[in-house]
């Protein structure tokens, strides 16, 4: 696992005539590891300006050494539902608890990366910011909330608190010529600003002709890159949108392909801006509230008084029926202004490097819907899985999860929930076991809507059944019967072999659905739990927090 350098915080006695403390901590909580690379470029440049950090992961940070810090930065980032990600939930806890301590002496700053399509929009990053705050720390800064586009705003903040900081601990020594050791423990040169062109060389629908679901397997070719990854890592995947849809919006907005456009510092042809450089299949709330204002469409402005309204709407509408909805003539940069830029999209990757070497897989389900007659399609997805054909390239970065992972010791026995596309990252975990000989047991529940047509790598678990890999496999097929059934009522009915297999030590992980299924089947665990292991409710939260924290129960849910 990358290992981020850093010794324990620096508790020097003070000397007379010199600060208490000269070093600059910078923690992250870091779910995909975005905030993990802000945090850790940050580093870099204040130790580039001669500052002593102490960089680290909230998980790696001892929650009640924070009485010894004196300068603090957080870069934390936001689960879906505000909650604080796997790293950060100790250290967030503790300091909303009685336990932590006045922190008077403490100056700090916070950098909030999150979504503004998601209610709890930044929510841990203000969290901390908050709590901090009460406990009577100072801010050398405000805090900063990003959206999805966060690098602007993110080297912005850095760019500030630096040189605060500086002036702060004062004796910084900006004179010498500091060598920076890049902190990235990245074992290749392909990131998310330097992607690796990468062919795609297989892409299968692996769901059936009658399946309401297109689901495909794809594999990209890493070549030479020298690219590794672990089972649980995602795959970063750079997206061109569909040209058509580009040349909808343009006939829509009345401008022309060749208007010449400013992106960041650097002038293309809008059909250039909009086809590879700015996001139309995703609206922000940003944008419908600028399209409102635009238009002065009663309809939108009406629609954007309520914070809810507006989020469901930016949701559910892409940008040309923003537009198409309420038709207004603007201008061609102030328009492009408006939109965000493109990111990358997150795949959990399907496969092991121990059985497939240079080759990724991933699972991906495309994105479709109807929209008054016109078929809209998700940015990432249609160009991976139709657009695409075999032998095309994409740009491609893994993003190391560390939040993500097999027990260490291969005798460990696994119990892996993953319906639909949530079974990416146990086809790697399973190869990966297959390739190590692990020895520990596997316990796999899939499901989908019916057997028939969505029983994704249905050939490859039966083998694995075979051979021994898979202990058990239980399956729900949603719409194979008048009633619904679910992986969570495979659970329930497991439920005095599910909390077995936990009280012998198994590791729990859950992938896919966030909204409905994730939070179903964890309301189906605490109660197995509870019933099992004759607990009260709360005490069977407990359990499974503790298992959060000992790493035995994690999740990679979207
Ligand atoms: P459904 O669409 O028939 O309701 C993968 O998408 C599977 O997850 C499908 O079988 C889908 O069933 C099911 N699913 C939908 N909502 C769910 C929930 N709240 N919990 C678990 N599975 C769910």
């Amino acid at each position: 696992a990358a290992k981020s350098e850093g010794s324990s915080v620096a508790t020097l006695p003070s000397a007379i005539g010199t600060k208490a403390s000269s070093t600059l901590t910078i923690l992250y909580g870091s779910q995909t590891g975005n905030a993990k690379g802000v945090a850790k470029s940050l580093a870099d440049q204040a130790t580039a300006q001669g500052l002593t950090v102490d960089l680290k992961s909230m998980g790696e940070f001892k929650p009640k050494s924070i009485k010894n810090v004196t300068h603090l930065l957080i870069v934390a980032s936001t689960n879906g539902e505000g909650e604080a990600p796997d790293d950060a939930i100790a250290f967030h806890e503790f300091l909303s608890s009685k336990k932590a301590p006045k922190l008077e002496s403490l100056q700090y700053s916070v950098l909030a990366l999150g979504d503004t399509s998601y209610e709890f929009f930044c929510q841990t990053g203000k969290d901390f910011d908050e709590y901090l705050a009460k406990l009577g720390a100072k801010q050398i800064a405000p805090r900063v909330d990003c959206d999805v586009d966060y690098e602007d705003a993110a080297a912005a903040w850095s760019q500030e608190i630096i040189s605060k900081t500086k002036e702060l601990l004062g004796e910084a020594d900006v004179t010498s010529n500091v060598v920076v050791m890049p902190t990235s423990g990245s074992t290749s040169q392909y990131t998310k600003q330097n992607p690796y062109e990468a062919e795609l060389s297989v892409s299968q629908k692996i769901t059936g002709r009658d399946s309401a679901k297109d689901v495909r397997h794809i594999e990209i070719d890493l070549g030479e890159s020298g690219i590794t990854y672990q089972a649980g890592d995602a795959l970063g995947v750079w997206f061109e949108n569909d040209v058509e849809l580009v040349n909808e919006l343009i006939s829509a907005l009345d401008f022309s392909a060749n208007d010449e456009v400013t992106v960041g510092d650097e002038k293309y042809s809008l059909l250039d801006a909009l086809t590879s450089k700015l996001e139309i299949t995703q609206t922000s709330v940003n944008f419908v509230n600028f399209w409102a204002e635009q238009s002065q469409s009663q309809t939108l402005l009406t629609l954007v008084q309520d914070k809810n309204t507006v989020r469901e709407y930016a949701a559910n509408h892409q940008v040309v029926d923003v537009i198409k909805a309420a038709p207004a003539k603007v201008d061609v940069q102030i328009f492009v202004d408006a939109l965000r830029k493109i990111t990358p999209r997150l795949y959990s990757i399907a496969s092991s490097q121990a059985e497939m070497e240079e080759e990724v897989h991933l699972t991906v389900g495309l994105v479709e819907y109807d929209k008054d007659g016109q078929i809209r399609a998700g940015g990432a997805s249609s160009f991976l899985g139709k657009r695409l054909e075999e032998g095309g390239t994409v740009k491609v970065f893994v993003e190391h999860n560390d939040n993500f992972r097999l027990p260490s010791d291969g005798n460990t026995p696994v119990i892996m929930i993953g319906p639909g596309t949530g079974i990416a990252p146990f086809r790697a975990f399973l190869q990966e076991r297959e390739a190590n000989d692990a020895e520990g047991d596997n316990w796999l529940f899939f499901g989908d809507q019916t057997f028939t047509q969505d029983f994704l790598y249905q050939v490859e678990w039966q083998g694995y059944v075979k051979s021994g890999l898979l202990t058990k496999i239980d399956l729900a097929f949603s719409r194979d019967q008048a009633n619904k059934i679910y992986v969570q009522d495979r659970l329930r009915e497991n439920a005095s072999e599910v909390f077995a297999w936990l009280e012998r030590g198994a590791h729990l992980y859950i992938c896919g659905d966030m909204n409905r299924m994730a939070k179903d089947v964890e309301i189906a665990l605490t109660d197995i739990i509870s019933e099992q292991g004759q607990l009260t409710a709360e005490q069977a939260q407990q359990y499974l927090k503790d298992l959060r924290n000992a790493k035995r129960f994690q999740k990679d849910v979207y």
